[in-house]
């Protein structure tokens, strides 16, 4: 897959909010939840759901608590993708049934170093595997039957972030001995960066060096994935995603720093080369810093792996920040935050740290249908107000782009538009860091969604042109040379106008404070 798409083939972009872990089968904390979503502007919801709810008695399953989420998505419109916690919850098994955990001689709980079990069960266990393939496969049953026609499901999550906590690799004799018998031929041609060997022979160690233990790990971890994936999309063909604690931390070590064996950007080729029917490798985005995020983003987003973010921080102005160059930069096909009953108090108001992220996902899906469009063009550019900064320039083929940020430029005209606003009540938009999105639709025409962010276009020289400056220092060349400024909304993938702009309202600068829309042609002569 590469975008997600309705059962009537239309592509879409979801965006949303995941739950709390115990929101599921919680009424008053699902109606909060899905609230959020609303306030966030969002169509997604993703959930958990239980294995030992689902099948508390083995082989007596139980699926009330996923049709209760697909009746409440349906019900407020929303698209849900079903977290399966299976046997990995972030390296733990706390969501498997008891009838598991109680006997870890069939169920193996993998060993450390030193011979002791750590938290996480091993993917190197035949009985495991079966008991959760079957599981899952019900499921996926069930869930073609009950949502196969509606298709209000895009997607299943399978495990969370798994990995094994506390160890390098499983050191139970059974995992060892697969160990010893060598690196196996799906991996042929792989390679990690950074191993400190030239890869050679068979072995795990000349193979891979340094990282052979992680190598190793991924392998099994990837291998169990995939044989879920396989047996789930036998009885109901729908794309599967599983979700990574980021490897990209502090000194990236498999094991200390994350779970050894999650798919980190290090060790991706592996997953992809064992997992061919898991669609999205999804990074959780936990990430404030530009830099490191740019980063993950650029690991995660591949020709063989679209960036899919599931979980990212539901506060704070980093994320509203760094998603717009998800968007713009890394063609990002979906988005949602973690937590959503968190920014609702007892009454179910959004509390007042929901502003920005709020306004930043509303902002993106006001301009959802040129995202898909254009995405991996080019033409998506990202406007975000980095520390100190005032401006931004972008230099496009025609077009000089100045964006300037309202919180530091502050406009005393042409800020006169409350129509169409996508910032949720009492948001602080003349103060917030500026962000946005600018789009370029045609070679003269843009669309400009964002906050606190104006742009002014002076038309770029004509290589051919023998006398350039008089037009370029001309007023005719500057943005109040226009054709036409409007202020609207899409409809399906048609855009509404809603209101004409000029004069004030467009003679000093083009601008979005409040996630508006703004369609502007520019007269190139
Ligand atoms: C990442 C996990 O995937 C989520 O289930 C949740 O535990 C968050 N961390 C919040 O801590």
């Amino acid at each position: 897959m590469t975008t997600f798409r309705t059962r009537d083939g239309r592509e879409f972009l979801p965006l949303g909010l995941q739950t709390h872990n115990s929101s599921t089968g919680v009424p008053e904390m699902l109606d909060r939840e899905i609230a959020a979503v609303k306030h966030y502007g969002g169509n997604l919801l993703e959930a958990p759901i239980y294995w030992y709810r689902i099948e508390a008695e083995q082989g007596v399953f139980n699926f009330d608590d996923l049709d209760d989420l697909i009746r409440r998505c349906r019900e407020n419109g929303l698209h849900l993708i079903p977290l399966w916690f299976g046997i990995n919850k972030n390296g733990h098994p706390n969501y498997a049934p008891e009838w598991m955990k109680l006997h870890p001689e069939t169920y193996a709980i993998a060993q450390g170093r030193d011979g002791g079990r750590v938290a996480s069960m091993s993917p190197l266990c035949q009985a495991t595997l079966d008991a959760d393939r079957r599981a899952f496969t019900t499921l996926m049953e069930h869930l073609r039957q009950v949502d196969g026609e509606i298709g209000t499901v895009i997607a299943v999550q399978i495990e969370n972030e798994i990995g094994l906590a506390n160890t390098d690799m499983d050191y139970r004799p059974e995992a060892q001995a697969i160990y010893h018998q060598g690196v196996p031929t799906v991996l042929d041609g792989v390679t990690l960066e950074d191993s400190g060997v030239t890869p050679a022979g068979n072995t795990w160690r000349s193979r891979f060096g340094r990282h052979a233990h992680e190598a190793f790990m991924a392998w099994a971890h990837a291998d169990f994935i995939e044989q879920m994936a396989v047996a789930g999309k036998q009885v109901y063909d729908l794309p599967m995603m599983i979700n990574v604690m980021l490897g990209e931390q502090g000194y990236e070590e498999a094991g200390l720093c994350y779970n050894s064996g999650a798919a980190v950007g290090r060790v991706l080729d592996i997953y992809k080369a064992v997992a061919p029917h898991v669609d999205l490798i999804c990074p959780d985005m936990y990430v404030p810093d530009r830099e490191r995020y740019r980063r993950v983003c650029g690991r995660y987003a591949r020709g063989d792996n679209p960036l899919f973010i599931p979980e990212s921080p539901i506060t704070g102005v980093a994320n509203a920040m760094n998603m717009m160059e998800a968007f713009a930069d890394y063609g990002c096909i979906g988005m949602a935050c973690f937590g959503a009953g968190h920014v609702m108090d007892m009454q179910g108001n959004p509390l007042p740290e929901s502003m920005d992220m709020a306004l930043s996902m509303r902002t993106v899906a006001n301009v959802a249908p040129l995202l898909l469009k254009y995405r991996g063009t080019g033409r998506v550019h990202a406007l975000v107000q980095q520390e100190f900064m005032d401006k931004q320039y972008l230099r496009l083929e025609g077009w000089h782009v100045e964006a300037k940020f309202i919180s530091a430029a502050p406009s005393r005209w042409g800020m006169g538009s409350f129509l169409n606003t996508a910032a949720p009540e009492n948001a602080d938009i003349f103060t917030a860091r500026g962000r946005g999105l600018l789009i370029q639709t045609g070679e003269n025409e843009f669309y400009l969604a964002g906050c606190g962010v104006k742009v002014d276009f002076r038309r770029r020289p004509d290589p051919l042109e023998e006398d350039n400056y008089p037009l370029l220092a001309s007023r005719q060349c500057g943005t109040l040379n226009f054709l036409s400024v409007e202020e609207g909304h899409f409809e399906g993938d048609s855009w509404v106008c809603d209101r004409v702009r000029n004069g004030d309202e467009s003679n000093f600068e083009l601008f979005s404070h409040r996630g508006q829309v703004v369609r502007i042609r520019l007269n190139p002569n």
